[in-house]
């Protein structure tokens, strides 16, 4: 059904995956995190040693990714990779891995699948484009690269990471600069998405702004 698709896209760090996850709590729809299918790859790729200029190979892992997505943990070949996905090292390789058209052609048919009853959340960079561009209800999220290199920050401190403030903002600038000017599916807003800037909103107000764009489309 592509009737109850809401997509969430933007960039990093700019509280996603935050608003992805009080929407599926809200209307008990699916969640798609297409992010951590993508950093499952890029994890993957490092730790089969796979080149990047070695497009067979990582099609060939892309369309076989051995990974499962279990309540909150993400598991590649049965093993527990939630928390190793989640660093720069992992973000980076991700980022670059997803500027390959054809690695995105081989994930697409793995994402689609996602749109089951009673409906979908879709959280990544080119859901409301590419993967589904007839969603009724498409948001863009943005905020300042300042503000979300602070949220990122605060997010890795809570996970008991330690950060540097200065690395962080310049990981999240040059992966946003790659997301952003590759030939597929770059991140732009789609033309019927509604776009949020976030940069002085509360969580509590940008989730009543996406609450108040799903009720006007029932
Ligand atoms: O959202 P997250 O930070 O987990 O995504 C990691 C990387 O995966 C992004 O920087 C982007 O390059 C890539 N990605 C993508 N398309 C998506 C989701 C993520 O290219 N739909």
């Amino acid at each position: 059904t592509t009737e109850a698709i809401v997509t969430v896209d933007g960039p990093s760090g700019v509280g996603k995956g935050t608003l992805a996850q009080y929407l599926c709590c809200k209307t008990g729809f699916h969640l798609l995190d297409s992010g951590a299918i993508y950093r499952s790859l890029a994890y993957g790729v490092l730790d089969q040693d796979l080149a990047l200029d070695n497009l067979p190979g990582l099609v060939e892992l892309a369309e076989n990714l051995p990974v499962e997505f279990i309540e909150t943990s993400i598991l590649y070949q049965g093993q527990d990779i939630t928390a190793k996905v989640r660093t720069e090292e992992v973000a980076a390789m991700a980022s670059k891995v997803a500027a390959i058209p054809e690695v995105r052609a081989a994930l697409l048919k793995r994402q689609k699948d996602y749109a089951q009853p009673p409906g979908l959340i879709a959280d990544g960079r080119d859901m409301g484009t590419v993967v589904f561009p007839n969603a009724p209800v498409k948001l863009f999220l943005t905020a300042s690269a300042e503000e979300r290199a602070k949220r990122r920050v605060k997010q890795l401190k809570n996970q008991g990471v330690d950060v540097n403030i200065r690395q962080i903002t310049q990981d999240i600038m040059e992966r946003d600069e790659r997301d952003r000017t590759r030939k597929t599916s770059p991140l732009v807003p789609a033309d019927d998405a509604l776009e949020i800037d976030t940069t002085d909103l509360s969580i509590d107000e940008v989730c009543k702004l996406a609450m108040d764009q799903l009720w006007k489309h029932g």
